[in-house]
Order: structure tokens, then C-alpha cells, then sequence
């Protein structure tokens, strides 16, 4: 069902909030989206950018990719959506959980706190090789120059979570206890600016669905799991996210 403009979601004190979102939310901040229109991976080979097999055939290219992402990300600035999603944990405070596909950051700059970063970090660097912990990093590596960890020599990697890779279990962990939590509440899933091609994020919605949840799915194109949302809203998360929270 499309609903153009769509209703409030009416946040009162018996909801609790799950959302997802995804590089679609970003799009208005000026950052480009994998898959939709203008999307990355439509003309950048993604097994060679974003897997361990890419980073360790060509550690120098995949670097020279993320810095220059690096350097989009730290010029953007949090848009609309961002900040209509910060106004509604303000309002619902434990009763709101962000998940959010994006490494851009733009989420905890724009002042989400309770804030779960499934695919990692664009702007954090771990080593490929040891456990030694992630950390900040906004440095642009270029010219062939790869990064090596100070204790065991291994080659630094951007801390972002790759095809192949599995997601940090705790995250997930973390998402079932929220919505155990608040299973007696009002319980809403709402889903932003994500083709619902990658899992098992794009599968997030059966599992709110499961417990109960409402769900909502606004995108700019369909998305490719819309069928699986009760009410789907087409159009931008800049606009439309702030009037579904309002
Ligand atoms: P995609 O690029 O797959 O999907 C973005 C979606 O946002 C598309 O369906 C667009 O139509 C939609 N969109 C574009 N502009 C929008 C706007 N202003 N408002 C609302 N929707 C808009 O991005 P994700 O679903 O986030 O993984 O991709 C999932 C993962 O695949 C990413 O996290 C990334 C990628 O490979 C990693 O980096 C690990």
C-alpha cells in the first residue's frame, strides 16, 4: 500500500521504535548510494572494493576507494532525516533503537545515541590480521600507501564489514532483546532509504514482524523486500521521515 503523503506514526508513550536504515537516508547529505540510480556498485567492481579476497589481492585500491569515501563522508552534513530520527529518540528515549546499514557516521554526528552501526565504520581502521582494537581514523590513504598495524605488521583495513564477512553477533543479540523488551508495547519497524538487498538486514522486517511489529518502509525506488512491509511510503527520507515522526 502506498500512502503519499503518509499519516503520522503517531509516537506516543506505549511505542517503541525499531528502525533500519540504509545509504538511501545519506543520498540528501550528497553521499551516493550502492544500488539505487547513480548507485556505486552499478560501475565499481564490489568483490574487488569491499572483500577480504578484493583487499588482499589489491590492499592499495581498496584503500585509495574508502579514502575517497572518507573524504565525501567528512564533507557531508546530516540531513532531515537524520535529525527527525534524532527528535524521536529524544522522545522515546529506551523505547528507540536505530539500526543503521550506513559507515558514513552521519547518524552519531547528527546526535543518535542509541545507535547500532551493523556494516561498521568508514571512518575507523582495525587490523586485517590481529585483534588489536578499532580506532578512529580519518586519515586519506593515497598513493599506494597501505597502513600497518604497530603490533603484529599485518595491514590495516577500514573497519567497515565486507561481502562475506559475517555481522558482529551482539549487534543482532541486541536487536532481539530490544524487541523482547517491548513486546508488550505498540511495537513499530520502520525502514529507510535501503533496497532490501542485503542480508540479514533485508530480513529485519520478518523478524519485527514476527514479535508483532508494525511496519513501514520508506524508499525513494521499490525496494526489492517491499512486499514483506505492511505500509510502504514512496519518496525521499529527507521529507518524509520528519512528517512519519512528527
Ligand atoms: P542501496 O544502495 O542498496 O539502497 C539504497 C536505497 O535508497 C535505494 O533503493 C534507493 O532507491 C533509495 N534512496 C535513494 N535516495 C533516497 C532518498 N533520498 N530517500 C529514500 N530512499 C532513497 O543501499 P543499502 O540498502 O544501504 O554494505 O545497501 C546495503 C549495503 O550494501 C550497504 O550497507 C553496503 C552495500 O554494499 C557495506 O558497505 C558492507
Amino acid at each position: 500500500m502506498t500512502e503519499t503523503p503518509p499519516p503520522s506514526l503517531q509516537l506516543d508513550d506505549r511505542t517503541a521504535l525499531l528502525v533500519l536504515t540504509g545509504a538511501g537516508v545519506s543520498a540528501e547529505s550528497g553521499l551516493p548510494t550502492y544500488r539505487g540510480t547513480g548507485g556505486l556498485w552499478r560501475s565499481l567492481p564490489f568483490e574487488r572494493l569491499a572483500s577480504p579476497e578484493g583487499f588482499a589481492g589489491d590492499p592499495a585500491l581498496v584503500w585509495r576507494f574508502y579514502s575517497e569515501r572518507r573524504e565525501t563522508a567528512l564533507r557531508a552534513e546530516p540531513n532531515a532525516g537524520h535529525r527527525a530520527l534524532v527528535e524521536a529518540e529524544r522522545r522515546l528515549g529506551d523505547r528507540f533503537l536505530l539500526v543503521t546499514q550506513n559507515v558514513d557516521g552521519l547518524h552519531r554526528r547528527a546526535g543518535s545515541e542509541r545507535l547500532i552501526e551493523i556494516h561498521g565504520r568508514l571512518l575507523g581502521t582495525r587490523c586485517s590480521r590481529c585483534d588489536r582494537e578499532e580506532v578512529p581514523d580519518t586519515t586519506a590513504y593515497r598513493e599506494g600507501h597501505v597502513p600497518r598495524c604497530d603490533r603484529c605488521r599485518g595491514m590495516l583495513r577500514p573497519a567497515v564489514v565486507w561481502f562475506g564477512e559475517q555481522l558482529d553477533p551482539e549487534h543482532l543479540d541486541a536487536v532481539d532483546r530490544f524487541l523482547e523488551r517491548w513486546r508488550a508495547a505498540r511495537l513499530l519497524f520502520l525502514a529507510a532509504g535501503t533496497s532490501g538487498a542485503v542480508w540479514p538486514a533485508a530480513g529485519l522486517v520478518d523478524v519485527a514482524r514476527r514479535r508483532g511489529a508494525e511496519t513501514w518502509l520508506v524508499n525513494a525506488e521499490p525496494a526489492d523486500n517491499a512486499g514483506r512491509f505492511e505500509h510502504v511510503c514512496e519518496g525521499r527520507s529527507g521529507t518524509l521521515l520528519p512528517l512519519l515522526l512528527a
